[in-house]
Parts: C-alpha cells; structure tokens; sequence
C-alpha cells in the first residue's frame, strides 16, 4: 500500500550492533550507541536483548539510577519485574511495554522473573527536552493486549506502541506540544511477499531495526536496499515517508521522533545538556535525592 507515500526515503546506512554486558552481566546487543546520538536524536540508545540461556539474562539489572530522559522497553518474549524508589512497581512480559520518564530521577531495578526460558527485548533511551528533565518520574506500563494493532490491506500487522498508523492511534499518544520529540515506534509483521508504507516528516529522525528475516527498503528511484537480520537500518531525511518490503515471517521495528536539537551530556545513566547538570545529577543521586 503506498497510496499516502509518493516519495519515500532511501538507506543512508547500516549498523551492526556492537555485543556487551550490562546491568549486573545481562548479555545484550547496543544496536544504537553514543556516536549515532547526535545523528538519531532524540534517541540515545537502542539495546538488543536475546537467549534462552539464564546465565546471559538471570542477574538482570538491579538497583540503578536514572535522570534526564525516558526508557522504553519492549519485551517480545519473557517476564522482568521492575521495582523502583517510590514503591512503585510493575511486572513486564510477553508483548507489553514499559514506557518510563526517568525525568529528575528514580532509582530502580529490572529483574528477570523466570528461571528459564527465552528473553528477548529491546529498551530504547529517548532524550527529553531541557525543560522536561527534571519533571517528576512516571511509568506508564502497557500490557501486550492494550497495545493497538492493525492490519494493512497487505496484510502487515502492526503494532503502534507510539505515534500513529493506519489511522490508529498508539497506547502512547501524548501531545506534540508537550512531548516535542512526537515518537513512532512500530512493531512490523510480515506473513507474506508484502510491502508498508508509512508517511514520515522529513525532518524526523527515522531507522528500522529487524529482529527476524530480512527486508528491502524501496527508495524513491525504485531502489531495494536490503536490511540484514539484526541490522539498524538509519533513513535519509528526504521524502515523505518510508516503504519497506519484506518476506514471511519477518518483523521489524520502525521508530522515528523528530530532534531536540540540544546539547547532549551523558554520563552513564544521567542524560543533560551540559556538564555542570550531570555533576549535579552525581551529587543528587550520591547525597540520596532520587529516593531510598
Ligand atoms: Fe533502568
């Protein structure tokens, strides 16, 4: 279907993520790391998480802090129980999403609840604009049969954890002019030959990233650029939107915001726009002002 996009984005290039540990020595994938955050803002980071090995994920990732941003974790398959400084508290599994805004700061934990079993995810960091990182931290958790789906005239399943699709609105569905970096993050199914088209602003920041199969991008020139499995695939910011074609079985995501344009400092888990905002979050967080 590609009745909404005339003209659509080609591939500007391919990322393999780069394998680490993280948490308490939770074997994942950084699919999007530190230098693509200037490139892919207002997104700073994209993990991959997947085995069926409790030695790769039981340690999970206790008690951490977190300032200056939201987390978003996707859980495909499995069940992580996040606990966090406030009481707060919430179990994740199977499909459903955990959207939090670590804002001025939380301390919390995200703990495997199997002992064995497949667990496979993706968390994505999406920055937040200098007057909204010090807002008060909330969590929205969204269980797998509250996120809204629908299905192409192709027959594309998608499920819309942000943003719109189709004419369907995503479980998260704030207002532009509160949360400036108005996120899309789609889940792509494809059970056949199929293509799907989604119309973008040229100037959002836009990747896919696939997690089984592969799929072609089709530019405007007619082109198929192919995204190999587990590949960030980063898009040209031209066009008005994205066609993507793949084959049976595969799936994909499709996230895109548009810019802050800030200044980004990073330390670790603390995310600002300058230097003195980040030893400021060090000595919050080491005099015990996020909680506990
Ligand atoms: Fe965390």
């Amino acid at each position: 279907m590609t009745l909404f996009v005339q003209n659509p984005r080609g591939l500007e290039s391919l990322v393999a993520g780069r394998a680490t540990r993280d948490g308490a020595g939770v074997k994942l994938m950084r699919v999007l790391t530190g230098e693509w955050q200037q490139r892919l803002d207002p997104f700073l980071m994209l993990d991959q998480f997947g085995s069926n090995d409790p030695k790769d994920y039981g340690a999970g990732f206790p008690d951490h802090p977190h300032r200056g941003f939201e987390t978003v974790t996707y859980m495909i398959a499995g069940r992580m129980r996040h606990q966090d400084s406030t009481g707060a508290q919430g179990l994740l599994q199977n499909g459903g999403v955990q959207w939090m805004t670590a804002g001025r700061g939380v301390i919390h934990s995200e703990m495997p609840e199997q002992e064995e079993g497949v667990m496979e995810g993706f968390q994505l960091w999406l920055n937040l604009p200098s007057h909204q990182k010090m807002c008060t931290p909330c969590y929205k958790d969204i269980q797998s049969d509250s996120i809204p789906e629908v299905s192409t005239p192709e027959g594309v399943q998608v499920r819309i954890i942000s943003g719109h699709s189709h004419g369907v609105t995503g479980a998260m569905d704030r207002p532009v002019s509160a949360y400036p970096t108005d996120p899309l993050y789609l889940d792509l199914h494809f059970s056949g030959d199929q293509t799907f088209s989604q119309p973008l602003a040229s100037t959002h920041n836009a990747f896919v990233y696939v997690y089984r199969g592969t799929l072609q991008v089709l530019s405007a020139s007619g082109e198929a650029q192919d995204v190999p499995l587990h590949r960030m695939g980063v898009l040209r910011n031209e066009g008005d939107g994205v066609t993507l074609r793949a084959s049976s079985g595969a799936r994909a995501l499709l996230i895109a915001g548009s810019p802050l344009g800030e200044p980004i400092a990073q330390y670790g888990p603390f995310v600002m726009n300058t230097r003195d905002e980040l030893m400021q979050a060090v000595e919050d967080f080491q005099t015990g002002r996020f909680g506990h």
